[in-house]
């Protein structure tokens, strides 16, 4: 007899870590630790306009044609339009403008995205053309991304790509993460929110700046101790003492996967900031959105680990995705019991899934079990649905 203890977890991802060496570039640049570019905080430049033409184009006024206004920024305008450049062809930019009746602190917050954006170079982050600080209005311009943010692009095509096409997305984002994550930068904010998509779905990580980007988040909400907060991605230790680090942005990384793989459902749906917060302090965790290969929604568990350092690196969920997009085979086991979660917030749901064999042995008051479980080789979670009563 087969007796099945635990929802099967099928498929846990094993994440393995290349040596250090093993980035994929290296740069030749004064600031770099092991050949490997990193990033510098435009903030330790005293004069920091100075920071943004070491790391921006200024561009001429006359090389950009604003064709239309495309949204609203917490600065001012951002607008569609096209950048010449003489003896190459035109392309298509978005040009973030500055409102007339700034102060200085508002410039300096303004052009410190353009600082950050200015330092990266990766297919999968948004790349900065230039700026325009030597005339008014002053401009930000990016490359253009024909289908605007994710989370809005993925509600407006529910159900409408294929299990590869979101790993696909999903892959790109990693790819730009990591890319981050070596250059020592934290972005504090992944969200689907902050993805933009290209015509070729290209997905690309957009919105630096930090404590910009957290006041311009209409998701950031305010914590007992003053920060500004984006609660349902953000890992509980940089809700409760700000220990932002790479390991919190694989938390988030996590919540995007759950975002993607939903159509831009929101995470924890209308449950409160308080009742997330707590409900993940108990170990409870997102189930899988309806038709989620179980191998993502593993992935998404271990992004979800309590203990950051158990977390995978961005370098293991890139080669992780890897091996699914290699591997399509590995996607069609899905994730059947689509757990609900409860109506009214406080409710306990009734299958909480745990990241762990001791989380769940302690779950069932078993906790005293633990070492007879590792003993007998019962590590994992997926090893435990698998025990059989003989
Ligand atoms: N909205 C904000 N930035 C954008 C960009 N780079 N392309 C298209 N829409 C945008």
């Amino acid at each position: 007899m087969h007796a099945i203890l635990f929802p099967p977890v099928l498929l846990k991802p094993c994440l393995v870590r290349p040596p250090l060496w093993g980035a994929e570039y290296c740069y030749f640049h004064t600031h770099s630790i092991l050949g490997i570019k990193t990033y510098i905080d435009p903030d330790t430049y005293e004069d920091p306009s100075l920071a943004v033409h070491e790391f921006a184009k200024e561009i001429d006024p006359s090389r950009i044609r604003i064709e239309r206004v495309i949204g609203a920024g917490e600065f001012g305008e951002v607008c569609s339009g096209r950048l010449k450049t003489p003896g190459k062809r035109d392309i298509p930019v978005a040009i973030k403008t500055l409102k007339g009746g700034y102060v200085d602190r508002q410039r300096k917050d303004f052009l410190r995205e353009a600082s950050i954006m200015g330092q990266f170079d990766h297919p999968n982050i948004i790349r900065l053309e230039g700026v325009v600080t030597k005339s008014r209005p002053v401009m930000i311009v990016v490359e253009y991304m024909e289908n605007g943010s994710l989370d809005s692009f993925l509600r407006k095509h529910d159900g409408h790509f294929t299990v590869i096409q979101l790993v696909g997305m999903l892959r790109g984002i990693a790819s730009g993460m990591k890319y981050l994550s070596d250059m020592g930068y934290v972005h504090r904010d992944l969200a689907a929110r902050n993805i933009l998509v290209n015509s070729n779905l290209m997905c690309k990580v957009s919105d630096f700046g930090l404590s910009r980007v957290l006041e311009d988040d209409p998701e950031a909400a305010y914590t007992t101790s003053g920060g500004k907060i984006p609660i349902r991605w953000t890992a509980p230790e940089a809700i409760a003492y700000r220990k932002f680090s790479s390991a919190s942005d694989a938390w988030s990384y996590g919540i995007v996967m759950w975002e993607v793989m939903s159509y831009g459902e929101r995470p924890y749906w209308e449950m409160s900031n308080q009742d997330v917060i707590l409900s993940i302090e108990e170990g409870y965790r997102l189930p899988a959105p309806m038709g989620c290969p179980a191998a993502l929604h593993q992935l998404m568990l271990h992004c979800w680990q309590k203990e950051r350092n158990h977390r995978p690196k961005f370098t293991d969920i890139v080669s992780f995705l890897d091996k699914l997009i290699r591997n399509p085979s590995s996607l069609h086991t899905v994730v059947e019991d689509v757990l609900v979660m409860p109506d009214s917030p406080g409710e306990v749901p009734e299958y909480p899934l745990f990241v762990s064999v001791i989380d769940w042995l302690d779950s069932i008051k078993m906790g005293q079990y633990k070492n007879n479980f590792m003993a007998a080789g019962f590590t994992t979670l997926d090893v435990v649905s698998r025990m059989s009563i003989e």
